[in-house]
């Protein structure tokens, strides 16, 4: 297979676990917005890595119209969120609102854990976190999934990147290689 690992990023986080997850596979890593500078269209594997905010996977509908025709590829979304892990049910949520329906079967999503680092947030979207009611989609923080460190600490720099967390996504791809070369 030949992957390349895309991804658009605010905080830091989205690019941090692409740097690891093309380092891991070693493939090419490039933000998306420079996608059209490399020969991604030779890739068989797109692997997107992305922030949530406010429910939107930043820049996926741009992602796609510039990817074009997908029936040649695989894609892999990779959604990174402040939402806990453990709430399988919105992340379900974000992946169906933002993979239109057609793709849904066709798109391998995969959740990460993200930072915030309100240094690196322009006013509007420091405002917007900081109005508990309307980042989520109008939702309590606790209804929107998020865990009691979050919640404690609300206002200030929450780090829960972790290298581990792209072993499953290397797994994806270890077993997609194996069964391209019949193993
Ligand atoms: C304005 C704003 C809105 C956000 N909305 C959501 C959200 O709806 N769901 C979620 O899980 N995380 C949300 N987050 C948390 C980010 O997804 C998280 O911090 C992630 O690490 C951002 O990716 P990045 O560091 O690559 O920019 C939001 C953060 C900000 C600043």
């Amino acid at each position: 297979m030949k992957p390349i690992v895309v991804y658009q990023s605010k905080m830091g986080s989205s690019k941090q676990y692409a740097e690891w997850i093309a380092e891991a596979i070693s493939c090419p890593v490039i933000e998306r917005s420079q996608l059209k500078e490399v020969d991604w269209q030779s890739s068989d594997l797109i692997i997107y890595v992305a922030g949530i905010y406010v429910g939107k996977i930043l820049g996926f509908k741009e992602l796609l119209k510039q990817l074009g025709d997908l029936s040649q590829k695989r894609l892999v979304l990779c959604m990174v969120g402040m939402t806990d892990l453990k709430r399988k049910d919105e992340f379900q949520k974000f992946f169906e609102q933002n993979v239109p329906e057609d793709l849904q079967k066709k798109v391998r999503s995969f959740n990460l854990r993200g930072n915030i680092i309100y240094s690196k947030l322009g006013f509007l979207d420091r405002t917007l976190l900081q109005m508990p009611k309307m980042q989520f989609k109008n939702k309590t923080l606790e209804e929107a999934g998020l865990d009691n460190y979050f919640i404690e600490h609300f206002g200030e720099d929450v780090y829960y990147i972790e290298k581990n967390a792209i072993n499953k996504v290397v797994d994806y791809y270890n077993d997609l290689e194996m069964r391209a070369k019949g193993i």
